[in-house]
């Protein structure tokens, strides 16, 4: 046994090491929280880690024990028949404080789990922007509901909240159960068809983080990612006021070209531009989509190269999604992505 403690030091340190450099920072890491939410959660997080952890060492102690007693003192001399063993009265002792400390580790487990509950439902919505988010195979629907229609901002796979501010997201699914996470903002919440749930976020730092749709879906689930940004008051009311605008108007022959590209074949039929006739709910929003940072829900970083191979088709970079794949001559083709890339 002397040797054990050193190897599982080393062991321990490179695990704790890994989780660090991999697990514990960055755009994606529950264990790096930017809100009130995710903050919370790590604590029951880390009070689950370090009593589940203290547990298996006394497992893997009592292991070590166990077998070390099997080959030294099972091994030696025979007990007459009938006559308890010398060794097994500490070995029940120990057993009733290992039951007993298992209660009690649960019971710490259960009330951390019930009051950490109730921290996040009690919450506060005080000034909470309102939005309604909508999860379909494999990308998310996202409107800032206003005061009045008028006020309602409507974009795709894009989050965007102000810091400091609470968010109270309206969470539907179109088909089938889908799973809203962002990691560092707060913890998971399932989209299911027919029935209307909510999640509360309230993010403390400015900075991009990167949400991904946590139940699996179908075919892309993996490419189901949400793009979220956290800015101050003002840069949001900024960006929600240039949300409101309608799209830019063609102003090249060629932007004018993809334009009509657009319009007379089967795009506006499935996807809405505002300020023109395309007027579909079936795919994204594409009003503002050239301000956005990635295309096809986290497929791609966005870029004209991306977007025109997108358009050329989707199948090779999202296979089996739900856009059909347009056949389109190489100038058509060019023409529509500068259009497209033109709304900004
Ligand atoms: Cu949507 Cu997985």
């Amino acid at each position: 046994m002397s040797a054990h403690p050193s190897t599982w030091q080393r062991a321990c340190s490179a695990i704790a090491l890994t989780v660090l450099v991999v697990g514990c920072s960055g755009r994606q890491a529950a264990l790096d929280p930017a809100g009130d939410q995710a903050a919370t959660i790590e604590i029951l997080w880390t009070l689950m880690l370090w009593m589940c952890g203290f547990m298996y060492l006394l497992v893997l102690i009592f292991l070590g024990h166990a077998l070390w007693r099997a080959r030294h003192v099972l091994s030696s001399e025979p007990v007459p028949h009938g006559a308890q063993r010398p060794a097994e009265r500490p070995l029940r002792m120990a057993l009733a404080g290992w039951f007993g400390l298992i209660v009690g580790g649960l019971i710490v487990l259960s009330l951390g789990s019930f009051f950490i509950d109730r921290s996040l439902a009690n919450a506060r919505l005080d000034n909470a922007i309102k939005i309604k988010i909508t999860a379909a195979q494999w990308w998310w629907k996202v409107e800032y509901l206003g005061e009045t229609p008028a006020q309602r901002v409507a974009t795709a796979n894009e989050l965007r909240l102000p810091v400091g501010r609470p968010a109270l997201l309206e969470l539907q699914a179109e088909d089938v159960i889908h799973s809203f996470w962002i990691p560092n903002l707060g913890g998971k919440q399932d989209l299911i068809p027919g029935r209307i749930n909510s999640l509360l976020l309230t993010p403390r730092r400015e900075g991009e983080y990167r949400g991904q749709c946590a139940e699996f879906c179908g075919l892309q689930h993996a490419k189901m990612a949400l793009d979220a940004t956290v800015v101050g008051e003002r840069d949001f009311a900024a960006w929600r006021q240039q949300q409101l605008l309608p799209a830019h108007a063609p102003s090249t022959p060629e932007q004018l070209r993809g334009h009509e590209i657009f319009m007379s074949g089967p795009c506006a039929s499935c996807h809405q531009i505002v300020g023109t006739p395309a007027a579909g709910q079936n795919g994204p929003n594409l009003t503002h989509l050239a301000s956005r940072r990635t295309i096809a829900a986290g497929a791609r970083p966005y870029s004209f190269e991306a977007l025109r191979d997108w358009l050329r088709d989707p199948h090779t970079i999202k296979p089996g999604n739900h856009m059909p794949q347009v056949q389109l001559s190489n100038s058509d083709l060019h023409a529509l992505t500068s259009y497209l890339d033109s709304l900004k």
